[in-house]
């Protein structure tokens, strides 16, 4: 390499090349502002590679020990924010290369011995990705505590529970929050069989077809904590299809996220009142001096586009290409970051959000007794004193109708009234009107009864350990 790498980054191939490159094509190719983010891995990935070229008698023991210098000396220039990066030398791979090269002379120039940036750039990717899926599990995990915590508290707390938007039966707000944490749960183990794919060590495969020197990519492997090697080098240069599924987890992980949001949205709502949410999640408005606004599930339900368009940023980006590696795949890393930033962020937020939000037990009350939530326990019960369930259903639709009607609900007519629209009916139906009479008796694994809430909090709790 050339000891002015500043003008061009042809100089790393400049013997085939005749003129130097153009300056806004430099820019266009180069990646390096966004690529700089997997400096640790690339470093981690190089050592590992230097490691084991000296281990096979590749490299020698005089050249190992400067690499090692020279990366440590790297490291903490990039730590302490003074490593200089140059768009003239297009990526973080070259950039680092350059500057182990120019800090230690022909050694840095011997590390990229039966390796390519085609296999080094699908090692960091790798690397990177994997320790943010354990960051992003870790903080789903966070959150189903806090959710499990938030439904153990309310167990009994009774709230309507809805089918299209109308008031259907009662629940409580445990068993909804419940619903949540199995979303989660679920986005938890989607998270970790993604990573069982991501987990697997490219290096080896050099630029396509593999390399002519005497390599031991277990050895590398092992080092690196991969579980193993891509077995195909072409494939190991290739595919993105490991970011792809993450994307398509992370995606899943937002759905649910933005499904919350909306209920949050809804139930801060006055008419609705059913939560607060704390000033520091909210802010007013510029002109209305009135307003409270859910600014972060709102802001959470948006943000759920731009990672579905991620995906679909990757998928397309994938879907032409031949075998092996190709340019192309240069623009799988902003979509990708930008997920793992927007989730990780999203999520670090709810945990903190949904363990403060302030629970309207009195509204949720009051809107599960304005609903005809029991109309089913009432056509149950009649069901239980020997009526068809399809004619039950028709007296208690009367029945409903008749309180539309008058104003009421079902619990505010006399036995009498009621008697009206079915003789079956008798003095024990009014336990079963009630609300807690309602959830208390669906009482079986995944119903809303208070005592199923608590045994599946504890149930979830001990699966998260
Ligand atoms: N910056 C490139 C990328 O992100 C690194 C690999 C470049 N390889 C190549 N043959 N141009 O994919």
């Amino acid at each position: 390499m050339s000891t002015n790498p500043v003008q061009n980054n042809s100089d790393a191939w400049s013997g085939r090349f005749s003129e130097p490159v153009d300056a806004l094509v430099q820019r266009y190719t180069a990646s390096v502002t966004f690529d700089k983010r997997l400096a640790l891995y690339d470093i981690e990935g190089s050592l590992a590679h230097a490691e084991m070229l000296h281990a096979q008698g590749i490299l020698t023991a005089a050249d190992y020990a400067d690499i090692r210098r020279g990366m440590a000396q790297i490291v903490a220039e990039i730590r302490e924010g003074h490593f200089a990066w140059r768009v003239a030398l297009e990526d973080v791979h070259m950039n680092i290369e350059w500057r182990l090269t120019e800090l230690i002379g022909d050694a840095g120039k011997r590390l990229h011995t039966g390796r390519s940036r085609n296999d080094q750039v699908a090692t960091d990717i790798r690397l990177y990705l994997r320790a943010e899926i354990d960051g992003i599990t870790r903080l789903l995990r966070s959150l189903c505590n806090v959710l499990l915590d938030v439904a153990e508290r309310h167990a009994a707390t009774i709230m309507p529970g809805f089918t299209h938007l109308q008031v259907a039966q009662p629940v409580t707000f445990g068993h909804h929050m419940l619903a949540y944490a199995e979303m989660f749960s679920r986005d938890i183990a989607r998270m970790a069989d993604c990573r069982v794919r991501v987990n697997r060590l490219p290096l080896g495969a050099a630029a396509l077809a593999g390399t002519t020197f005497a390599i031991d990519r277990e050895r590398v492997a092992r080092t690196l904590d991969f579980d193993g090697v891509c077995r195909n080098s072409l494939d190991a240069v290739s595919d993105r299809d490991f970011a792809i599924e993450f994307c398509a987890a992370a995606a899943l992980v937002m759905t649910h996220i933005s499904r919350l949001s909306e209920e949050l949205i809804l139930w801060m709502n006055p008419r609705f009142a059913f939560i607060d949410i704390p000033d520091r999640f909210c802010t007013g408005s510029s002109i209305m001096p009135q307003k409270k606004n859910p600014d972060v599930p709102e802001l959470a339900r948006g943000k759920t586009g731009r990672i579905n368009g991620n995906l679909m940023s990757l998928l397309t980006l994938m879907k032409g290409q031949p075998l092996a590696y190709n340019k192309d795949n240069q623009e799988d890393k902003e979509p990708l970051f930008d997920t793992v930033d927007t989730v990780s962020d999203t999520l670090r937020i709810f945990v903190d959000m949904m363990g403060a939000i302030t629970v309207r037990e009195k509204s949720m009350r009051q809107a599960a007794l304005e609903g005809y939530a029991t109309a089913t326990d009432l056509a149950d019960y009649l069901v239980k004193k020997g009526l068809p369930f399809r004619v039950a259903h028709e007296v208690v639709a009367k029945a409903v109708r008749a309180c539309v009607e008058r104003g009421c609900d079902l619990s505010d007519l006399t036995l009498g009234e009621m008697q009206e629209f079915s003789p079956l009916i008798e003095q024990d139906v009014m336990a079963v009107l009630t609300l807690e009479g309602s959830v208390c008796a669906r009482n079986h694994i995944g119903g809303a009864a208070p005592e199923q809430v608590l045994k599946a909090v504890a149930a979830m709790r001990k699966n998260l350990e």
